[in-house]
């Protein structure tokens, strides 16, 4: 496939492979998020009544929540086919207008991390989007014209770990704003026992409700942790994993009771030992873990905040009493 060149998993190759395993093969398997999927359901239905493309849809939040899953769970129920590309990997305008021009009717185009495409290349989507149309300017200067070239009724889902940062034009256009919450330890622990089978894991329910509690909210964390925990077993040779297993499992994963893992803790540390436990900005603190930015806002600090470790401050992240307990013990 042409797009395939924009894929980006942002994990590894034999990460992506072992979660494309576990990806939930229709929504009986897609557990929780009850509030997205239930607007989700509506939207595919009109389209398929309609017998029209679906509405544009954003899906934003953290890492690892199930915005590529559901989208493949879409295209599915559509009866479309899913097209799947990176924002940022997508450089040139050509690039993108190729894309869209080879769309059929009803296709489903996902664009992930949708808030780090190109300011160029995203304006070729506003009129793509509105009325299914492309505007080219082709040559410079007093030579320059306009060509429009038509693309098929197409529907675009658009994923992201930071809605804020979407541009206007850009996020007016979706007419779905969906947004994804951390998982309770329940429905996580509901994702562990359907992947353990999947894996032929034997596993207490103790134990699947340990996993569950130590996965940051994050499906994609659960599905770790049932990896390590799996290789451990195997190691040991154990034939049904109980929590001592787990247990162990996390000490080497250094995930905590609490979810935490080693840059969780060392984000609090930080902000402990150099800013005497806060305000501090987000930038000095970036620069003292050596960091980027976007890893800590979109990726570690949600969760922290979400938990009561953090507090975010008009001065800037401060600890938590709770968060500053934590890093004692
Ligand atoms: N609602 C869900 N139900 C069951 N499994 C899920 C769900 N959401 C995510 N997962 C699991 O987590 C993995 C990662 O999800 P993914 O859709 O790639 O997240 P995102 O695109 O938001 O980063 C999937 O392969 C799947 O195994
Ligand atoms: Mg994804």
């Amino acid at each position: 496939m042409e797009e395939n060149r924009f894929l980006s998993t942002g994990i590894s190759s034999s990460e992506g492979q072992y979660e494309n395993r576990l990806r939930p093969v229709d929504f009986s398997e897609y557990i929780g998020q009850t509030k997205v999927v239930d607007n989700i359901m509506v939207m595919v239905q009109s389209a398929n009544i309609r017998s029209q493309a679906m509405d544009h849809c954003l899906l934003s939040g953290p890492p690892g929540l199930g915005k590529t899953s559901l989208a493949m769970l879409i295209a599915q129920q559509l009866g479309s086919e899913l097209h799947i590309i990176s924002g940022p990997a997508i450089e040139k305008k050509g690039d993108l207008a190729a894309i869209l021009t080879n769309l059929q009717p009803r296709d489903v185009l996902f664009i992930d991390e949708i808030h780090r495409m190109h300011i160029s290349v995203e304006e070729i989507l506003y009129s793509a989007m509105e009325d299914y149309r492309l505007d080219i300017v082709i040559g410079q200067g007093p030579s320059a014209r306009t060509m429009q070239i038509d693309v098929a009724p197409f529907t675009l889902i658009g994923a992201t770990t930071k809605s804020g940062l979407l541009s206007n034009p850009l996020r007016t256009r979706f007419m779905g704003n969906l947004h994804f919450d951390y998982y309770g330890p329940e429905d996580l622990s509901k994702i562990i026992g359907l992947n353990a089978k999947k894996l032929d894991i034997k596993i207490q329910k103790e134990a699947q409700d340990l996993m569950a509690k130590c996965a940051r909210g994050t499906p994609r964390i659960a599905n770790r942790i049932l990896r390590r925990v799996r290789d451990f077993a195997l190691v040991e040779g154990v034939s049904e994993i109980s929590p001592q297993q787990v247990s162990k499992s996390l000490d080497l994963m250094e995930i905590d009771f609490y979810g935490l893992d080693r840059m969780d803790r060392k984000i609090l540390q930080v902000i402990k030992d150099y800013y005497g436990g806060g305000p501090v900005g987000i930038e000095a603190l970036c620069a003292t873990l050596g960091e980027d930015r976007s890893t800590i806002e979109d990726v570690f600090e949600p969760f922290l905040l979400k938990e009561g470790f953090l507090l975010r401050t008009p001065r800037g992240r401060e600890l938590s009493d709770k968060g500053s307990g934590h890093i004692q013990s």
